[in-house]
């Protein structure tokens, strides 16, 4: 908000406190530390209106309004709790549960589940009205996610989210009396399983593919004499701890390994060991397209499989921009379906590799055809942050309790450059501390790239590299992507790197992590791994004790860099369709 607002004074249940022009009631108060109830509030979204439980009184304007969408004017008195409002307020929320068919027992807010909360505070009975919802369809969007349009308030705000992001997918259609919520049928439209309405909805509407029936599946396999492996993403260490109780931003990368290996599980591989194999091949592919005239330049990223999916479904054009290189998580799973198994006289065919994913998205990578190794999968099972925390919640291991083990100092001791991959920048600053070194023969002055940092959703930043501007963007959101897009079809100069993410704040904020989510959360999370590559002896890719033997011992072979490090892209065609109602 600019400096330059008026600010004034207005009362909330008899005290005065300072509001700014343009603020809604609802800001002031929870600026304040105000409790106003609320559903269809988040802030990422603008303001939906839709539930009316925000309900407030004004002193001398008749009825009673909406916290969210009413503009704080000055000397307003308003009083957040009254008869009136209680009254109303459980009007609404009888009406919601109408809309909403409880099924609680596998919804991602079992233990957090806000409308049951209000229930209980406001005296509501849950079951007064029958389920207008009760026939509705559950649509599949891919192998990522669930919408059970049963449990749907048609609240909006995963419309609006969809939006945001860029896909549109989510649309409302007129059904009898009710705009519903629905996917589009629209050929032009297509869910990129960026899983942002999952994390955004504030009635558990959405779930991951088998968010809760599958997730015993991996360790079921360890019983069927299969080596069953773990390997984690840089973004869990920093965000896990919350489905534990511990604060925002909290680092247990030694308590999640030790928590894996509770399970039973042998081998814990850090994600991250990848992630600096993927910065050195995509900073030596950046160095390679720079000097080649005929190459596409802006190279873009590709480890987000909902970028990946955005620019092959709606933007196709732009796919030879897009780097070759593998995202870490197939790399790590190819690796030790090849590089690891040989080394262990290990079947690959008997080995199955779990995933600790930040994202539903990342469901969908593991199933693309582009990343086999000949009829090796990479990667067999994907488990989301929320669903590993089910698990270990499951077998009653407390992250909270568990004592850290020491990370294995091959397979899961990554540098600070693969640590910083969860957060949006990350892969862009990893890629460009390696590739100013390539260029250069030295180490940036300062390793810390701050340009590129933060969550904002759209950065730009001229890195000097030798006197030469290295023009870049670093963008989340594919609605911002976009924008890079419109931008390169007037100026296809305009960059030189782009990294995209398809998810706010980039892998920290994915659809696979710990809800509830906001700027503030994100923010944390983000510190957390940019703390842990302050830290580090080794900030650099390519000085990793992994990277250097891996070179030596396996990726000196050009034909095994080709097949566990790099894949393809294709143009696709609109994969999902909404389930057609029961007549
Ligand atoms: S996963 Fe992303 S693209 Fe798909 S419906 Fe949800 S918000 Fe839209
Ligand atoms: S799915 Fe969730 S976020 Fe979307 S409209 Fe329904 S209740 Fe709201
Ligand atoms: S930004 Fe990260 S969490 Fe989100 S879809 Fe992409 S890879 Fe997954
Ligand atoms: S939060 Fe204000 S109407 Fe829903």
């Amino acid at each position: 908000m600019s400096k330059n607002k008026k600010t004034f004074f207005i009362k909330i249940n008899g005290k005065s406190y300072r509001a700014k022009e343009g603020q809604t009631i609802l800001d002031v108060a929870l600026k304040n530390k105000i409790f106003i109830t609320r559903l269809c509030y988040h802030p990422d979204t603008v303001a939906q209106g839709s539930c009316r439980l925000c309900l407030v009184e004004i002193k001398g304007k008749k009825g009673l309004f909406t916290a969210c969408n009413t503009q704080a004017e000055p000397e307003m008195d308003i009083l957040t709790d009254s008869k009136n409002i209680s009254r109303a307020k459980q009007t609404n929320l009888e009406l919601i549960f109408t809309e909403h068919c409880e099924e609680c027992a596998d919804c991602i807010y079992k233990y957090n589940c806000s409308i049951k909360e209000f229930a209980k505070e406001n005296k509501v009975k849950i079951n007064k009205f029958p389920d207008r919802k009760k026939d509705h369809p559950v649509h599949q969007f891919g192998p990522a996610l669930i919408f059970d349009s049963k449990k749907c308030i048609d609240c909006g705000i995963c419309v609006d989210i969809c939006k945001k992001v860029g896909a549109c997918f989510l649309e409302y259609e007129k059904k009898g009396d009710f705009y519903e919520v629905t996917p589009s049928s629209d050929p032009k439209k297509d869910c990129i399983y960026c899983g942002q309405c999952l994390t955004h909805c504030p009635v558990g509407a959405f779930e991951g593919v088998g968010e809760f029936e599958s997730i015993e599946e991996p360790l079921k396999q360890k019983d069927q004499g299969k080596t069953v492996v773990f390997q984690f993403a840089p973004s869990i260490r920093s965000t896990i701890g919350e489905e534990f109780g511990m604060p925002h931003g909290s680092i247990v990368t030694g308590r999640l390994i030790a928590a894996i290996k509770k399970l039973g599980i042998e081998n814990v591989f850090d994600v991250s060991v990848a992630a600096d194999v993927t910065t050195i091949e995509e900073a030596k592919e950046l160095i390679e397209r720079l000097g080649d005239k005929k190459a596409s330049v802006p190279m873009f990223t590709s480890c987000c499989p909902g970028w990946v999916k955005y620019l092959e479904f709606y933007q196709p054009e732009f796919i030879p921009h897009l780097t070759s290189v593998r995202s870490p998580q197939i790399i790590m799973g190819g690796l030790i379906k090849t590089y690891w198994a040989e080394k262990n006289n290990i079947d690959p065919k008997d080995i199955v590799v779990v995933s600790i994913m930040p994202c539903v998205a990342k469901k969908y990578e593991i199933e693309r055809p582009e990343v086999m190794i000949g009829d090796i999968k990479p990667v067999d099972h994907v488990l989301t942050t929320r669903e590993f925390a089910q698990l270990l919640k499951k077998h009653k291991i407390d992250l909270k309790e568990v004592k850290a083990v020491a990370p294995d100092p091959f397979i899961s001791a990554p540098t600070g450059a693969g640590v910083i991959y969860g957060a949006s920048g990350g892969v862009m600053e990893s890629a460009l501390r390696t590739a100013y070194k390539m260029i250069t023969g030295k180490k940036l002055p300062k390793l810390e790239l701050k340009q590129v940092r933060g969550i904002e959703g759209f950065k730009k930043a001229e890195i000097d590299i030798d006197g030469k501007k290295l023009k870049v963007g670093v963008v989340n959101g594919a609605a911002n992507a976009q924008k890079i897009l419109d931008e390169l079809k007037e100026n296809p100069k305009a960059y030189d790197y782009v990294e995209m993410m398809a998810c706010f704040g980039g892998c920290i904020g994915g659809g696979g992590q710990p809800v509830p989510v906001n700027d503030e959360i994100r923010k944390k999370r983000a510190q957390g791994l940019y703390n842990i590559d302050n830290r580090k002896n080794i900030r650099m890719a390519d000085e990793s004790p992994f990277v250097k033997t891996l070179y030596k011992e396996f990726l000196a072979d050009h034909d095994n860099v080709h097949k566990t490090c790099h894949t393809t892209f294709s143009k696709k065609e609109k994969e999902v369709h909404p389930t057609p109602y029961k007549k």
